[in-house]
């Protein structure tokens, strides 16, 4: 029976749109999800939105909306996103289904038929972002001692469960698994919570009315976090039998700011309803966005589907899990991105496979040699390490992300990556070394061969394990190298052995796997855009309301500034122009654009002559693909608008300097 490996995202709040902190969560969970995936294991990956609460209500009452209309619209564009950055989830549960509500109604049941549930009151602060209480001894300087906000005094009868009854268990269940909640430094944190006494949990609330109503007291809704957490169980079916095939979640990823709800309330709730304990609790760290907390008042909100389409999913999903260990805090800089992606992607896994590949046709006719031992190439020291480095990597990912042994020290993406990117830089280093242009000009075929088999091999062995981070670039990679790969079904320890590379295979030409980034092109904002308005109610008069689709129609024909930044325009001075021969409205001309002068061939001879264009500055597109016009190579595009005939070039209207760009 394949092993069931049951993992998590916590479910995002829908008072707002996905940014850059959910993408972290979720593609941390999806690594990890395709990994165990291509170690056998029967995974079922589950993401989704939290949906009801005080948070929610107040947020669609400030849009104008109704609750469950903005929390339609908005799982939606968590459910987009998540498409987007090619997460791989099983399931994605919303609290507001129905199936939920009646898991939590039996969880409750549960818990009150454990004696646990009890009425009360209480007077207490609630920190509606957090959505906790707080007593006042709690406050940090009369505000929420975890996020710093304004709190609001509650009065209110309320339902209280036993928290107090449990911290003993608790402990002695974190004694017995020190991999309960990782890393290390957030299992302590825990554990001090526990010890300093549990006091137990206000679980219903009558002032919020957008939630799941209490069943055997409808006055009151559930407690968000009560709801929020049976997510977890309401996704394998519970209450009906058969739950426990999915049952108890091998692994729970959260951020650290929501470690108590997940490692103390929810472990007691399943506690008292005698249900098993989620096997690991991993937390991690938070990112800030050029040093500062990301919020909406500093308008630094990073919208991940922005970076993606600039970058490429691959590229933000890398840098998110190598740049920083998980469970520490980071920065997440463009600069550091741009250097990430032109660094370790496009001069040493691009340029490794492209060399390679290149390479494979011009000296051997593009057909994969077999392996072979040649003496001074295959027992060079890089080649040497190059094979010990990918026999190594199966260990190191197990270690990392699978060993139950080591997994009380977290989840460790940026090692393993590590690991993987070391094959390719020693690949590198090795092709460097070995130079095999000058073994073909020597005629050494056998030792161009054993180079490049060394060199692809190495790409085929390290993009196994690059799959589950970057798992649309692995699959150019194979393409690339004639294979075909089913990550769900390979058998990864034989797969990752040395030598499983087809010789004979005839392999498509080089295409370019990961482009350098100019930073240049760079846009200057990530920020999520202001959610529009909500559209006012129609008022009645006879016209015809507009179906749903039609009216989304409009915003596809928008594009973003960063799809407008991708066009490079400058202005450029005119130093020298002819004629195009055989051509009546071509123009050869020498364009200065600051840095260099280009060749631009342009279609303006019927309204310019050559000469009136001399020292004229116009505006040109400078990144476009150089194309052969009449037999004359143009490396960019004039702006002009009119047709041939009557043709008006787009000048500046003061003298700017050549190179400048235009915005
Ligand atoms: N709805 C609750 C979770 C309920 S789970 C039963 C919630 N939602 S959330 O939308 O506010 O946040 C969800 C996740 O996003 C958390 O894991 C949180 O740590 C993560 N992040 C939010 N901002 C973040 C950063 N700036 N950096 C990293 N992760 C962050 O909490």
């Amino acid at each position: 029976m394949r092993r069931p490996f049951y993992i998590t995202t916590p479910i995002y709040y829908v008072n707002d749109v996905p940014h850059i902190g959910h993408a972290y969560t979720t593609i941390a969970a999806d690594a990890l999800a395709r990994y165990r995936r291509m170690l056998g294991d029967d995974v079922f990956f589950l993401t989704g939105t939290d949906e009801h609460g005080q948070k929610i209500e107040k947020a669609a009452e400030a849009k104008g909306e109704s609750p469950q209309a903005m929390t339609d619209r908005l799982a939606g564009r968590f459910q987009a996103v998540w498409q987007r950055l090619g997460i791989s989830n099983d399931g994605f549960i919303r609290t507001t289904e129905a199936r939920h509500k009646q898991a939590v109604a039996d969880l409750y049941a549960r818990l009150k038929a454990n004696g646990d549930i009890y009425a009360g009151a209480y007077e207490d602060w609630y920190c509606v972002p957090c959505e906790s209480f707080w007593t006042e001894l709690q406050l940090k300087g009369g505000a929420c001692p975890d996020c710093g906000r304004a709190v609001d005094k509650v009065r209110e009868q309320s339902y209280f469960f036993r928290l107090s009854a449990y911290g003993d268990r608790l402990l002695a269940h974190m004694d017995a698994h020190p991999e309960f909640v990782s890393p290390k430094s957030r299992y302590n944190e825990v554990y001090q919570f526990v010890k300093g006494g549990l006091r137990d949990l206000s679980i219903s609330r009558t002032g919020v009315r957008w939630g799941i109503p209490l069943p055997d007291d409808p006055a009151h809704t559930v407690y968000v976090w009560l709801d929020a957490l049976t997510n977890y169980l309401t996704a394998t079916g519970y209450p009906a039998p058969g739950f426990e095939r999915r049952w108890p979640a091998q692994v729970h990823i959260i951020g650290k700011d929501i470690l108590r709800f997940h490692a103390v309330y929810w472990p007691a709730f399943l506690l008292s309803a005698g249900l098993p304990l989620p096997e690991r609790i991993v937390s991690h760290g938070w990112w800030t966005i050029d040093g500062e907390k990301m919020s909406k008042s500093k308008g630094n909100v990073v919208d991940p589907g922005l970076v993606a389409d600039f970058f490429g999913v691959d590229p933000l999903r890398y840098f998110l899990l190598r740049e920083i260990p998980f469970g520490k805090d980071g920065d997440f800089s463009i600069d550091r991105l741009v250097q990430r992606a032109n660094t370790d992607l496009a001069n040493d896994l691009g340029n490794l496979l492209n060399r390679a590949v290149s390479m494979l046709h011009r000296y051997l006719g593009g057909v994969v040699p077999a392996p072979e031992e040649v003496p001074g190439v295959t027992d060079r020291p890089e080649a040497v390490r190059i094979r010990e480095l990918c026999a190594a990597l199966p260990g190191v990912f197990h270690k990392a992300l699978a060993d139950p042994a080591h997994a009380a020290d977290g989840l460790r993406f940026d090692e393993a990556l590590e690991a993987a990117f070391q094959v390719i830089g020693t690949g590198n280093a090795f092709v460097h070394e070995a130079a095999p242009w000058n073994l073909a000009k020597a005629g050494d075929t056998r030792a161009v061969g054993a180079v490049l088999y060394t060199a692809l091999e190495a790409l085929r062995v390290a993009s196994l394990f690059l799959y589950p981070v970057m798992p649309g670039t692995a699959r150019r990679i194979w393409e690339q190298l004639g294979l075909t790969v089913d990550p769900d079904t390979i058998d990864l320890a034989a797969a990752a052995r040395w030598g499983g590379l087809p010789a004979g295979a005839v392999l498509p030409a080089a295409t370019p796997l990961c482009p350098r980034i100019d930073p240049d092109t760079i846009p200057a904002t990530w920020s999520i855009p202001h959610e529009p308005a909500p559209a006012k109610e129609t008022p009645v008069t006879d016209a015809v309301p507009q179906p749903a689709a039609e009216a989304h129609q409009a915003d596809d024909d928008f594009i973003s500034i960063h799809d407008f930044a991708k066009v490079k325009l400058q202005v450029g001075v005119v130093r020298e122009a002819e004629p195009v021969k055989k051509s009546n409205k071509l123009l050869r001309l020498q364009v200065d654009i600051g840095t260099e002068v280009r060749q631009i061939v342009a279609g303006i001879g019927r309204s310019y002559t050559a000469e009136e264009m001399v020292g004229r500055r116009i505006v040109v597109v400078t990144n476009l693909r150089p194309a052969m016009l009449m037999g004359v190579e143009s490396n960019g595009m004039v702006l002009a608008a009119g047709d041939a005939e009557a043709l008006g070039l787009l000048t500046p209207s003061a003298d700017v300097a050549p190179g400048t760009r235009v915005k």
